[in-house]
């Protein structure tokens, strides 16, 4: 131990004196990449194998290694595991404990390794797992939502342009929009998950070895397809962190959208939707509240996790190729969002499942001037000109006021001739929320007969995200 509150250098050969206690503590990552202990100590089982089998170590000390890390793996599972102030990072750690427990042949270990191609190797290796863990929840919110859509197949609600009642639209086709969206997340981690294919181990700190290591081995054995190309670009690039970050970030986006629609409709101005108790929350001062708080942190996600983007992106902004230790801010970024985002997800599958509507003043905001476009379609069918049949409606949707458009297409056909108007004016009289619905002839609308065909579309699609089996 040197002075002030520095530990000793474990690296320390070159150097005079002890690191400054502010660079050490700064330094140090231990409490962030500790959660990487499994892979840092998988990764170091296979360079071990691969270090006897080229002939770089003894089997012996391959079996000693192996001893070693497998009781290192026991602590860390037992929550046994002491770190000490002088570990740097988690390799150094697992490093550090490693020679206590087995002696001489830990410090043969890192022969061939970098920690730059180490913890790439480490970090990819969770990532790839967290992206699993991530695409099957988000899966599950598909499968959620496609099954309250099949019960909203006829539940007439206004669907929104700009905030303002548009067309009918159903729940099933309002839930469905958002299944869509999540549909094509899950494309993307799929997508993500394939590509995390190629293992940077053996590629030293940057131009590679001199050793004869063999990455094909230590590639196989960990899981990947191949071991990574250009060195450099292993060590020194994260752009396979900024990738997931970025999904994670698309994925916050979507689900804000929900979060926010949830908060509304579920607000007493308009009850169109009720959140169960266990996801909502009191105050701490106003006795009245039921405060939708999940589905607000939902909402949150969406603003929280672009901003990590925008972090991991300006970690790696405008640095050398290179490894270079502004990159250590990686794994707190990258850890942050894949947090976020699966907590997101899965209380959003929560919402999902457990909200329940109120069909009825949903069908009371179906609104007389959501009839205005069928009517214009009408008109269009008896032979007027799309144009003129807008101009036309909009004079009917004027007289009419809040109230029926049958009243303002009797006034303004007095003053203008209208196609076909007796029998217009008996189908308007008869029209429903219910029957606009079912009118709706086009393919991805909100008529029931295309909305289950798109819960069918969307089924097949999730199932071809199946990780392994990612469309190009
Ligand atoms: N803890 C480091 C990180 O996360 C590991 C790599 C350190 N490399 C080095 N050359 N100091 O970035």
């Amino acid at each position: 131990m040197s002075d002030g509150d520095t530990p000793a250098r474990s690296l320390g050969g070159r150097f005079d004196e002890a690191t400054d206690a502010i660079l050490h503590r700064i330094n140090r990552s231990v409490p962030v990449d500790q959660r990487l202990w499994r892979e840092d100590i998988g990764g170091s089982h296979t360079h071990a194998r691969m270090l006897a089998k080229v002939g770089l170590i003894t089997e012996a000390d391959r079996d000693a290694l192996w001893q070693g890390l497998d009781a290192v793996h026991a602590e860390f599972e037992a929550g046994t595991f002491l770190f000490q102030e002088a570990d740097e990072d988690i390799h150094m750690a697992v490093e550090r404990r490693l020679g206590e427990l087995v002696g001489e042949p830990a410090r043969r270990l890192h022969t061939g390794r970098s920690r730059n191609d180490q913890v790439m190797t480490d970090t990819l290796l969770w990532l790839r797992g967290a992206i699993a863990g991530l695409h099957g929840h988000l899966s599950d919110v598909v499968d959620t939502l496609l099954v309250r859509a099949e019960e909203g197949l006829d539940t007439v609600m206004p669907g929104f342009t700009h905030s303002q009642p548009a067309q009918v639209s159903s729940v099933a086709h309002w839930l469905l929009a958002h299944a869509d969206e999540a549909t094509d997340h899950l494309r993307r981690l799929a997508d993500l998950h394939r590509r995390i294919d190629a293992s940077p181990l053996g590629s030293g700190a940057n131009a590679g070895s001199f050793l004869p290591l063999d990455r094909e081995t230590t590639a196989a054995n960990l899981g990947f397809d191949r071991p990574s190309g250009n060195s450099i670009a292993s060590t020194g690039s994260r752009m396979a962190l900024l990738d997931a970050v970025g999904v994670c970030a698309m994925i916050g986006t979507s689900l804000s959208r929900l979060g926010e629609e949830l908060v509304w409709w579920s607000s007493p101005q308009f009850r169109w939707i009720r959140l169960p108790d266990r996801l909502t929350t009191g105050s701490s001062l106003l006795p009245h509240k039921r405060n939708p708080d999940g589905a607000e942190l939902i909402r949150g996600q969406g603003k929280v996790l672009p901003a990590e983007f925008a972090a991991m992106a300006a970690t790696m902004a405008a640095l050398p190729t290179g490894y270079s230790k502004d990159l250590q801010h990686d794994k707190a970024i990258l850890f942050r969002a894949m947090d976020g985002c699966r907590d997101a997800v899965v209380l959003t599958g929560a919402h999902v499942a457990a909200l329940s509507w109120d069909a009825e003043r949903l069908r009371a905001a179906c609104v007389p001037q959501l009839g205005a476009l069928w009517l214009a379609d009408r008109l269009v069918l008896a032979g007027m000109p799309f144009r003129t049949a807008h101009h036309l409606v909009g004079a009917v949707v004027r007289m009419a006021g809040e109230g029926s458009l049958v009243d303002g297409l009797e006034a303004v056909s007095i003053e203008h001739a209208v196609p076909d108007l007796e029998a217009i004016h008996a189908e308007l009289t008869a029209l429903t929320p219910e029957a606009m619905l079912t009118g709706l002839k086009t393919a991805g609308s909100a008529a029931p007969d295309q909305v289950r065909l798109q819960i069918d579309a969307l089924r097949v699609r999730r199932d071809a995200t199946r990780l392994g089996h990612a469309e190009d």
